[in-house]
């Protein structure tokens, strides 16, 4: 519904542009808990607009549990996929930007701040297209201030050019909190939902499509830049506790303490809690770099080098956890892996997605080729195609790769046949049920478990004759 009078406006139809890993799973939760919105879901890419549209759900270009069941229930009733961007837009009362935001790789900022390209074409066509009163929600994660630069490119055309109607839009910042592999489970029943706007009926309008299902009391709203830094900031506190586990992992390594009772009793005290404990071989997805980073350039910007120093440390820690695990294997390996056969069990970032950005599979991996070695890699969601990309994206030379060997094996019995290590590298559940006598038997000796989730029991491997290797742990 197209009104000008925003006081009566009710939100009818909503567009989302970008269908990847929020916007899909985002809109899926939307259109299920608000039968009487439509939903419209639009992407430039037209291959993952059909992936969404197939009729057999195992073909969704996202993996996470519950999603293929919500989208069986919704879609083509209220929720659609499109590639009629122009028509979408121009129908939809609420527009969020789900699109892609990757780090800058050249000029002003480049390796830290957001490139927004994407963003930035998105706001200009919302602009061109949009009609009437239209409510503009950045979903996607972006720098504190980015909701400046789309307001001013939205205000910058008022009136429809075909019949002088004039069009006024409200921005809002509606940060995704979803993590991959629970994100259904996490849209359903959040933590919190936020809001950042600086107009009330706006902000009204949104938070009524979240009380559909969410109480009152978990939607929290913000001015628009608290909302944008608190994004950032709860993906850099989560990361940097990762980074503190896996910093003491090494310590618990190198001095005979087991990570799991330290976790575990540090874990217990409830200031510190539970969660986010686990040591591994290093954060991924696309989310905690990409984050710190632009904090730490925004830190950067307003002189606040001490602040900078400190989350940039998040990092460099990270991508040391990545490069001891790949010394360690090289070393219990007698210092040389050319030739030899690696088996990796796991490429996603995490279990329960089928999602590599960044993932510690792909540099440690990279690490291990250029030693010469043959990796084997297994993964239950990860395809061949994905795992190429995922290696060219920090290796261009795509003959190097071809050269280096390596395979795509769907048995996971078939990875471990000759192998001279297995590494685990993605807490996939399958993983903790492995048949190490019968492995062990498939693999050539000496051989090595290394295992960087702390997945395997030790019981299991040690009668086998394997060697068995634990994050925070060692031996
Ligand atoms: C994260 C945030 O959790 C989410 O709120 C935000 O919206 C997006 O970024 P995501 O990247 O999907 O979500 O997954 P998350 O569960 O946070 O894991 C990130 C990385 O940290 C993974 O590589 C994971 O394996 C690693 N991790 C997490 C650990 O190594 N140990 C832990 O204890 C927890
Ligand atoms: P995220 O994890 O943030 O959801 P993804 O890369 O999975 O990121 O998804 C972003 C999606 O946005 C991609 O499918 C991309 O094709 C789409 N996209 C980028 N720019 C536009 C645009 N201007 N119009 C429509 N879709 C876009």
């Amino acid at each position: 519904m197209q009104e000008n009078n925003i006081n009566h406006f009710r939100i009818n139809k909503i567009c989302c542009v970008g269908a990847g890993y929020v916007g899909g799973p985002t809109m899926a939760v939307i259109a299920k808990k608000c039968p009487n919105i439509i939903v419209n879901v639009v992407d430039i890419n037209k291959n993952r607009i059909d992936d969404w549209n197939s009729e057999d759900l195992s073909k969704l270009p996202i993996y996470e549990p519950g999603l293929a069941e919500i989208i069986a229930e919704t879609k083509n009733k209220n929720l659609f996929f499109s590639s009629e961007i122009d028509k979408c837009i121009e129908d939809a009362d609420m527009i969020f930007i789900s699109v892609n935001t990757p780090t800058k790789t050249e000029g002003i900022g480049a390796g830290q701040t957001i490139d927004l390209t994407w963003v930035e074409a998105c706001a200009r066509i919302i602009s061109n297209k949009a009609k009437g009163y239209t409510v503009v929600v950045e979903k996607s994660t972006l720098p504190v201030k980015t909701a400046q630069t789309i307001k001013e490119i939205l205000n910058s055309s008022r009136r429809d050019i075909n019949t002088n109607n004039e069009k006024t839009f409200s921005v809002l910042s509606n940060p995704e909190f979803l993590a991959e592999g629970t994100a259904i489970e996490n849209l359903v029943n959040p933590d919190r939902v936020l809001i950042g706007g600086d107009d009330n009926n706006s902000i009204q309008l949104l938070k009524d499509i979240y009380l559909n299902w969410v109480p009152e009391n978990k939607i929290i709203c913000t001015n628009l830049w608290s909302s944008e830094l608190s994004k950032l900031t709860a993906n850099a506190f989560l990361a940097q506790r990762v980074s503190s586990i896996n910093s003491i992992s090494a310590i618990c390594e190198a001095t005979g303490a087991n990570i799991k009772e330290v976790s575990k009793a540090i874990g217990m005290d409830k200031r510190i809690g539970g969660k986010f404990l686990n040591p591994g071989p290093g954060f991924g997805g696309s989310c905690f770099k990409k984050d710190i980073l632009n904090l730490v350039y925004l830190a950067r910007y307003f002189r606040l080098d001490e602040v900078a120093d400190f989350w940039e440390k998040v990092i460099i820690l990270n991508n040391w956890q990545q490069n001891r695990i790949y010394k360690i294997i090289v070393e219990k390996l007698f210092g040389n892996v050319n030739g030899k056969k690696i088996a990796f069990l796991g490429f996603s970032f995490k279990a329960n997605t089928n999602d590599t950005r960044e993932s510690s599979a792909i540099n440690i991996g990279n690490y291990l080729l250029k030693e010469g070695a043959k990796l084997s890699i297994h993964d239950p969601k990860v395809g061949f195609k994905q795992i190429e990309d995922a290696f060219l994206t920090i290796d261009q030379d795509r003959n190097n790769i071809k050269n280096s060997q390596w395979e795509k094996v769907s048995n996971i019995i078939d990875v471990f046949e000759g192998a001279d290590a297995a590494v685990v590298l993605t807490e996939w559940s399958e993983y903790r049920n492995i048949n190490w006598d019968k492995v062990a038997n498939l693999m050539r000796k000496p051989a090595w478990v290394f295992d960087t989730r702390s997945i395997i029991e030790r019981d299991k491997i040690i009668n086998t004759g394997l060697n068995l290797w634990s994050i925070g742990l060692g031996f």
